[in-house]
C-alpha cells in the first residue's frame, strides 16, 4: 500500500514538472495531464499545504470534480468526488471528522462526505430542503465563520438570498435559518469575511450572461446588510465573469482575498473558463475591487501577490500588412502606433516570433480591441493553424490584452486576423507578447 502511494507521488510530481507560470484569467486552463480544467461554479480549500478545487464537470453530466495544487497554478485532476449527475455548484466544508461536498440537485441540498478530501465521497440522507419553510433555491455557497460555524447560503428562487447554519457531524444536516435577505433578484452568492465584517457578493440574474456582481456588507450575518456596490468597473461584467466563491489565503506577510469567478460561455457548458482575481479589501470602506491582471500570481506561503513583466514583444506597426489595414496612431498602444482596419480582407503577420520549441504550451498576449465586441471575432493563426481568439479565452474582444496558451516552434509565423458580417466591424492591434520564463515577478500592493 505504501510503495503504491509513493509511485502515485512520483507520477504527480512528473507531470507538474512541466508546469504553467502564471494565473492568466478567462484563458483556457490544463491541468497537469494536459486536459482542459473542467470545475464550475465550485470553491477551493487548503485543509494542509494543498489547494482542493471542486466544481461541476461538464463533461460528466456536472458531477463535482476535484483538482489539486500547490500554488493555484499547475492542477492535478483526482477524478470525481462522486459519479452522482446534475448537483449544481458543488461546495466542500470540514465537519465531524469528514469532508463534505453539497450542491443542488433538483433545487434540494444534496450532501456526501469522505475521511479521504481528493476521492471516495459517498452520499448520505435524501435530498434536503431549507428550513424553515421547504424554501428552494438554484445557487449555493459555503461559508466557514472564525468560530468554528459553517454556514449554508442559497438564492435565486424567490428572489432572496438565505443563510442558514449547518448542523455539523458526519452527516451534516441543513439548520435553522440565520438571514433572509430581501436585497433584489441576485444570484450565485459568495460570503466571506474580514476581520469583523461579512461580505457578500451576489450577481444579478441574466443566466450565463455575464454582469456586474455587487457587495453588501454586515457586522453580523442576520444583518443588517448594507449596499450594493461595485467591485469592479460596471461596463466590465466582472470582468465577464460570475461570482462562485471568494478565497482566503492567509500568508505569513498578508492575507490575499481571491475572488473566484465563472467565465460561462452562453450555454454553461465545457467552453467556460474562470475569472480569479485578486481583491482589495478595506473594512473601513466596506469595499471590495478585483485587481485586474492578465497574469498574476499569489505565493502560498507569504500571501504576496505578482504580476508579470512583459515577455518578449513584437509591434504590429513593424509586422507584414495585408489588406486595408493600415499603421495609424494610437493613444493607447505602447509605442503611440498600431494597426487599425483590420477585418475579414485584412490581417497582420509576424514573421519571426521566437518560442519555446519544446512542445509545451506558452502564453502569448494578444494586445488589440474591436469596436464592437458581439459583431465579429478576432482569430489567430499560429504556423497555419488558425483558432477563433474567442475559443483561446473568454476575454476576447472586451479586454486590450489577451492571454492565451499555445504550443510554438524556436521560430513562428504568427497571423492575425479579424472577421465579421458587419462592414463597419474592426480590429485595432498594438502588438504581442510572448512569455518564455524569463519574465520578472513584480510585486503589487493591493
Ligand atoms: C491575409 O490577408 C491577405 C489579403 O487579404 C490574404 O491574401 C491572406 O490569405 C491573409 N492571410 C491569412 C493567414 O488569413
Ligand atoms: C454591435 O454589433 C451587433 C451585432 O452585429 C449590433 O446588433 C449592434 O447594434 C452593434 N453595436 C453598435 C454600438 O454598433
Amino acid at each position: 500500500m505504501l510503495r503504491l502511494l509513493a509511485l502515485v507521488q512520483v507520477a504527480i510530481y512528473t507531470l507538474t514538472a512541466s508546469a504553467a507560470s502564471w494565473i492568466a484569467p478567462g484563458a483556457i486552463w490544463y491541468d497537469s495531464a494536459g486536459a482542459r480544467i473542467d470545475a464550475h461554479g465550485g470553491m477551493i480549500i487548503k485543509p494542509g499545504n494543498v489547494f482542493y478545487w471542486v466544481g461541476q464537470s461538464w463533461d460528466s453530466n456536472t458531477s463535482p470534480r476535484i483538482y489539486s495544487s500547490e500554488d493555484l497554478i499547475n492542477w492535478d485532476n483526482r477524478g470525481l468526488a462522486n459519479s452522482i449527475e446534475w448537483l449544481y455548484r458543488p461546495k466542500l466544508f470540514v465537519s465531524g471528522g469528514r469532508y463534505h461536498i453539497w450542491g443542488q440537485v433538483n433545487r434540494l441540498t444534496q450532501g456526501m462526505a469522505s475521511t479521504n478530501i481528493a476521492t471516495g465521497y459517498t452520499t448520505y440522507g435524501s435530498p434536503m430542503s431549507i428550513p424553515p419553510d421547504s424554501y428552494t433555491f438554484s445557487d449555493c455557497g459555503v461559508f466557514a465563520d472564525t468560530d468554528g460555524n459553517d454556514y449554508w447560503v442559497t438564492s435565486a428562487d424567490h428572489n432572496i438570498i438565505a443563510i442558514n447554519k449547518i448542523n455539523g457531524g458526519t452527516q451534516a444536516t441543513v439548520g435553522d435559518r440565520v438571514a433572509y435577505l430581501s436585497l433584489g433578484a441576485y444570484e450565485a452568492p459568495a460570503l466571506f469575511k474580514v476581520g469583523s465584517v461579512y461580505f457578500l457578493i451576489v450577481s444579478s440574474k441574466t443566466g450565463y450572461r455575464a454582469n456586474p456582481d455587487k457587495l453588501f456588507w454586515a457586522t453580523n450575518l442576520a444583518g443588517p446588510w448594507t449596499g450594493p456596490s461595485d467591485i469592479a468597473p460596471e461596463s466590465t461584467n466582472t470582468y465577464n465573469s460570475q461570482s462562485t466563491f471568494v478565497l482566503t489565503i492567509a500568508g505569513s506577510s498578508q492575507t490575499t482575498y481571491m475572488f473566484m469567478g465563472d467565465d460561462w460561455d452562453s450555454d454553461g457548458t465545457d467552453q467556460s473558463n474562470y475569472e480569479w482575481l485578486p481583491a482589495s479589501v478595506s473594512t473601513s470602506a466596506h469595499s471590495v475591487t478585483l485587481q485586474n491582471y492578465a497574469y498574476w500570481k499569489v505565493n502560498p506561503t507569504t500571501g504576496v501577490v505578482t504580476t508579470s513583466s512583459t515577455g518578449k514583444r513584437y509591434e504590429a506597426e513593424h509586422a507584414t500588412i495585408a489588406g486595408r489595414a493600415a499603421v495609424a496612431d494610437c493613444e493607447s498602444c505602447v509605442t503611440k502606433r498600431g494597426v487599425h482596419q483590420i477585418d475579414r480582407r485584412s490581417n497582420v503577420t509576424f514573421a519571426d516570433v521566437e518560442g519555446l520549441g519544446t512542445g509545451e504550451r506558452q502564453w502569448m498576449s494578444l494586445h488589440y480591441t474591436v469596436n464592437n465586441a458581439t459583431a465579429g471575432d478576432a482569430f489567430v493563426h499560429v504556423n497555419g493553424e488558425k483558432f477563433r481568439v474567442g475559443d483561446l479565452n473568454t476575454r476576447a474582444g472586451r479586454h486590450a490584452t489577451v492571454p492565451v496558451s499555445v504550443v510554438l516552434q524556436k521560430k513562428n509565423v504568427i497571423t492575425f486576423s479579424a472577421e465579421s458580417d458587419d462592414e463597419s466591424f474592426e480590429a485595432r492591434l498594438d502588438g504581442i507578447e510572448v512569455l518564455d520564463g524569463t519574465e520578472e515577478e513584480i510585486e503589487v500592493q493591493l
